[in-house]
């Protein structure tokens, strides 16, 4: 659709259209246009609005997130199963204004998600944590490794996905279960962060869906890029350096859990495992060792099959914050925890070096 169409179908629909000047420092509806257009979720060429093409429809277990027909529906009667409704929608719409302001979107102020609780979002953010909480939980998994042995191998076990950008199930924290959660362990509740800064609209522009690096500096001084802020004491890598980024601690610990599910595939259950960021199902089997997935190995037969629920609990987690690139402000010290605990929990019987980690 044209900038053109656009304005005039919001005209036509009567949505929010205010008038052409904004008082204030209010922007105007044209600098709104403006911010949406040049945003993903205007991205009428992504793969995550192409991807249903050659079917013609996007069936109801995907069409809340992917298309604002979708999430219009969903919205209308009172959800059963999180991001879930019982029909196919037609493939080409976007996130358009529509999906965010309509009424029941206006109104909404509690939120299911993915583990069958319902939480209560009390600002105009709701609508972004429709979307934007993943599509499973550590209740997925457990109820997929109940009653099986720790380390034995089980080839009719498949890679449990979080999904994509899942930020509010990270933000909520234990509280959501959205990472996998080991027992014995207590587990960071929603990240609180400071007031006026702890919603997903007052960090993020709706429209634009980007983060100002100004509004942070103010309290975070000097700060060039947002991975850089740090506010945490605790060394939690033990290395003499509190002061990294938490973004840079989170990407440490990252790298950290992908060489420990390495190590550990490789002792127990004697296939090794390598990760793909891009291809599904991600987790494949390292045919040469190299510790990469390369191209070869990437592809969905090659998928890895040897899985323990130790191992998938381990590769859950790491998936859990490898597809939510703002997890670092999202919620450190929940991530943080998912990975340590993933680390340690592996290393119970894998030769996995844990002594450099303190636990926030
Ligand atoms: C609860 C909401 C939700 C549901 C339900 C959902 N998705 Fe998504 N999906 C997302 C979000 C949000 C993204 C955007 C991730 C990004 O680009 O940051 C995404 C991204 C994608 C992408 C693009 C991934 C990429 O790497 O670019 C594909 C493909 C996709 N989803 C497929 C599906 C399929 C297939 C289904 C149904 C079986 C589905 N999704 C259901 C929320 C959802
Ligand atoms: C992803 C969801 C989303 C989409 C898509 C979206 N908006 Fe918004 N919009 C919001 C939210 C949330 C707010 C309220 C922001 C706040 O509370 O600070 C808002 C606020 C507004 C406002 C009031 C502005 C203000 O600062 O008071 C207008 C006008 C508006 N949107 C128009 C539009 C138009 C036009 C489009 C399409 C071109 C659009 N929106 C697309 C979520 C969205
Ligand atoms: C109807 C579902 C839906 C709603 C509602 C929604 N989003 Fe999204 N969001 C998506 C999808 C799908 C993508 C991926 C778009 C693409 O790949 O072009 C996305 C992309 C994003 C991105 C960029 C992610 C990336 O990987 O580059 C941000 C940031 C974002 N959304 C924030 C928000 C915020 C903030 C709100 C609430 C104001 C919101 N979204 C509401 C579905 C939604
Ligand atoms: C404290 C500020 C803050 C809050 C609150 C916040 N975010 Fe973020 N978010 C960020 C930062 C910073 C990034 C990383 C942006 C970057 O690297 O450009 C990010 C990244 C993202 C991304 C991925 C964007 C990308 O480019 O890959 C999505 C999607 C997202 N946030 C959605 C949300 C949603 C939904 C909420 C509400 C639950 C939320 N955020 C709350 C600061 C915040
Ligand atoms: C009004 C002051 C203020 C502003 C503005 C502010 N923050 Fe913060 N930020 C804090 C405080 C206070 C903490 C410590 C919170 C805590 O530990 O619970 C913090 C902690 C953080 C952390 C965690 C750091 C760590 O080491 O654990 C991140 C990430 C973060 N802020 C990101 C942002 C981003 C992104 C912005 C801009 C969108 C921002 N902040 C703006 C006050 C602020």
């Amino acid at each position: 659709m044209t900038k053109r169409a656009i304005a005039l179908l919001l005209l036509l629909i009567g949505v929010i259209f205010a008038g052409p000047v904004s008082a204030d420092d209010k922007p105007t509806d044209l600098e709104i246009l403006d911010a949406w257009l040049s945003s993903p979720h205007a991205d009428s060429t992504s793969e995550a609005f192409r991807h249903w093409d050659t079917e013609g429809e996007i069936p109801g277990t995907c069409a809340v997130c992917h298309s604002a027909t979708g999430v219009i529906d969903y919205l209308s009667t009172p959800a059963t199963t999180a991001g879930l409704i019982d029909h196919s929608v037609p493939v080409g719409t976007s996130v358009e204004c529509a999906a965010c302001h309509n009424d029941n979107a206006k109104a909404l102020d509690r939120v299911l998600f993915p583990n069958g609780q319902t939480v209560s979002v009390p600002d105009s953010s709701a609508i972004c944590s429709v979307c934007h909480q993943g599509r499973s939980s550590m209740d997925q998994v457990d109820a997929r490794v109940v009653d099986l042995e720790d380390d034995t191998v089980y080839p009719d076990i498949a890679f449990i996905n979080i999904h994509y950008a899942a930020a509010t199930s990270t933000q909520l924290g234990g509280t959501m279960r959205g990472g996998y959660q080991y027992e014995g362990r207590s587990y960071a509740g929603p990240f609180a962060h400071v007031e006026g800064l702890d919603t997903c609209v007052s960090c993020h522009d709706p429209h634009k869906t980007e983060v100002a690096l100004e509004s942070c500096t103010s309290c975070h001084a000097g700060v060039t890029e947002f991975r850089a802020i740090r506010t945490t004491q605790l060394d939690i890598l033990m290395n003499g350096d509190p002061t990294a980024g938490i973004g840079v601690v989170i990407e440490d610990l990252h790298a950290a859990l992908k060489v420990a599910i390495m190590v550990y595939a490789k002792q127990v259950t004697d296939n090794p495992i390598a990760y793909s960021e891009v291809a599904y199902p991600y987790f494949f089997r390292d045919l040469n060792t190299d510790g990469a997935a390369d191209s070869i190995e990437a592809v969905f037969p090659n998928r890895y099959q040897s899985w323990t629920p130790r191992l998938l609990k381990a590769a859950y987690n790491y998936q859990f914050v490898a597809k939510d690139s703002g997890a670092f402000a999202h919620n450190p010290h929940y991530v943080i925890q998912l990975m340590i605990d993933s680390i340690e929990n592996l290393s119970e019987v894998a030769e996995i070096d844990t002594t450099g980690f303190q636990r926030p």
